[in-house]
């Protein structure tokens, strides 16, 4: 579809989470921002977020430590220069998200109440409204932008693509804009086109690739697809973490399952099999706190063993109170499923909750392409390696969307040229999503060996030639689905050992020779 008017912003951010509403808000001194969102603005992974936000803040605590436990959850594969700058500058980071409004819970003595999370060797997790921490951050965020006259928001809209900038020949590729469809009536309506000096992708993860996940409807893997289309290069897309306790809705449950944090764990909680036994006492100095890809395998393995699909949160200890308090949310989807945690075992499972890999930036989120940034979770800025450590992600979302903003006013690139552009994605129908989600959820989920993926692939090949000649929205994002569960099989199906988040039952353990990164990135061909 032609473009039916076109509009010119000096920044566009896509997507509305912490990253997209920071940098929004950081790139004022550019000038004209606009936020593309799909859905409405809180619609995105942030508003879900309950255990918290991770920075040094406790007396005793150290960026060292930070530093310390990040590399050590990433499981070889974190750059530590990204995870520095990550762990040093959070705290400032965390201290402006305040003084923009959210509002976290606080001691008696007004100080940060600070909680622990799988991996991490402090208290350090600042939450709020006791699980819903990300709900009030998006608050304070989207009453900020809302507030800011400099900043205009469209929400219903759908990027289709990036717009390729129109470069020298011995320029590195460039893009000049988005491409984006409104579905809401208003101005803008249709397809139209933004041109802008800098794209920001914050367009969050891809958890609807799999069958059952933690993540909402709209995390379809938009921008991740958009920018490989584009030519961006794509970095440790094979490590997509599997979050240990989710929520066990009995054997078909799909979409997107209530989590049980792991702050439930950080309070004391414990996990528990069939028979009651503590299964990872004994398997990790931290037990139940081991970093997460850890405790999931830990509970994939006994699952295997008792020949069942879940396992046991055991938070009963806790008593009402501090269910009713620290959990709020948790409380409230366990009893709509007819669970009392106060008195009832916790049925749990794993399930696909985060993209630990993405579009590779470096570290002010600058991609491969000119004009394009990236951060929060749809960017591979290197921090979290084969695994992220809990509640780091809200925290990467703050300070490379700042960073975002500093390398953009120091270097204050030019609106470029549009090229023309030819290229169109072919488009797939909406109707292979859930073959896909059930493909990719039995032979690329947390457990992978080379025949699966190989059996994936071939499913996934089948099912991209299901093409659609009606544009709109579902069909875009089956297109976007398909083409990055594709690429997340190639990467799997290529990494020949188990790290991190990452785990082939043919291969086992990390080998040497793949102390590195997968880099992924589209060639054109003769045929386009
Ligand atoms: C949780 O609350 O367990 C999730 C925290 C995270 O994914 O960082």
């Amino acid at each position: 579809e032609e473009p039916g008017w076109v509009n010119r912003f000096d920044v566009v951010v896509v997507g509305s989470g912490i990253a997209g509403l920071t940098a929004a808000l950081e790139c004022r001194g550019l000038g004209s921002v606009l936020i593309v969102t799909k859905d409405v603005i809180a619609s995105g992974s942030t508003n879900w977020a309950q255990g918290g936000i991770a920075s040094v803040q406790a007396e005793g605590d150290t960026v060292e430590q930070h530093v310390t436990d990040t590399l050590v959850a990433g499981a070889g594969l974190c750059i530590e220069q990204a995870v520095r700058v990550l762990v040093s500058e959070g705290p400032d980071e965390v201290a402006k998200l305040i003084a923009r409004g959210a509002e976290f819970d606080r001691d008696a003595a007004g100080e940060l109440e600070l909680t622990r999370e799988g991996g991490h060797h402090r208290n350090r997790i600042a939450h709020a409204g006791g699980d819903a921490t990300g709900a009030e951050i998006e608050r304070a965020l989207i009453a900020a932008v809302r507030a800011d006259p400099g900043i205009e928001i469209v929400e219903q809209a759908l990027v289709l693509d990036l717009i390729p900038a129109d470069v020298a020949p011995e320029e590195p590729p460039a893009v000049a804009g988005v491409t984006l469809h409104v579905l809401g009536a208003g101005t803008r309506e249709g397809v139209g086109a933004v041109h802008a000096r800098a794209v920001i992708l914050a367009t969050g993860g891809i958890g609807q690739i799999y069958a059952a996940t933690t993540n909402p409807p709209v995390s379809t893997g938009d921008g991740v697809a958009a920018a490989f289309r584009a030519g961006a290069r794509l970095r440790d897309i094979e490590f997509i973490q599997f979050h240990p306790t989710v929520l066990y809705l009995g054997p078909g449950a799909r979409g997107q399952l209530p989590l049980v944090s792991e702050a439930v764990r950080g309070e004391g909680g414990h996990l528990l099999n069939g028979k009651g036994e503590r299964f990872m006492v004994g398997q990790h100095e931290l037990a139940e706190l081991a970093p997460r890809d850890v405790v999931a395998k830990a509970i994939m393995r006994e699952m295997a063993a008792e020949n069942t699909d879940h396992v046991y949160v055991d938070g009963r200890m806790l008593g009402e109170e501090t269910w009713r308090v620290r959990f709020p949310t948790i409380l409230h989807s366990c009893r709509r499923a007819g669970i009392d945690p106060v008195v009832d075992l916790i049925p749990v499972s794993p399930a696909c909750h985060y993209f630990c890999g993405g579009i590779e930036t470096d570290l002010d989120g600058a991609t491969s392409l000119g004009g394009l940034y990236a951060c929060g979770e749809v960017a591979s800025s290197g921090v979290h390696g084969a695994n992220r450590l809990a509640s780091n992600s809200l925290l990467e979302g703050l300070v490379f969307a700042r960073r975002i903003a500093a390398r953009l006013e120091a270097e204050q690139p030019p609106f470029r040229p549009v090229a023309a552009d030819t290229r169109r994605p072919g488009l797939i129908d909406r109707v292979v999503v859930p073959a896909m989600q059930k493909s990719m959820s039995r032979n690329a989920g947390g457990l992978r060996d080379a025949a699966g993926l190989d059996r994936c692939a071939a499913d996934l090949t089948r099912l991209t030639a299901n093409g659609s000649t009606r544009p709109g929205v579902a069909t875009w994002e089956a297109t976007n689905l398909l083409t990055v569960a594709t690429a997340v099989v190639v990467a799997a199906r290529t990494r020949e050992e188990s790290r991190g988040a990452h785990w082939r039952d043919d291969v086992e353990g990390r080998r040497d020779e793949w102390l590195g990164h997968l880099l992924l990135e589209l060639v054109p061909t003769a045929e386009g």
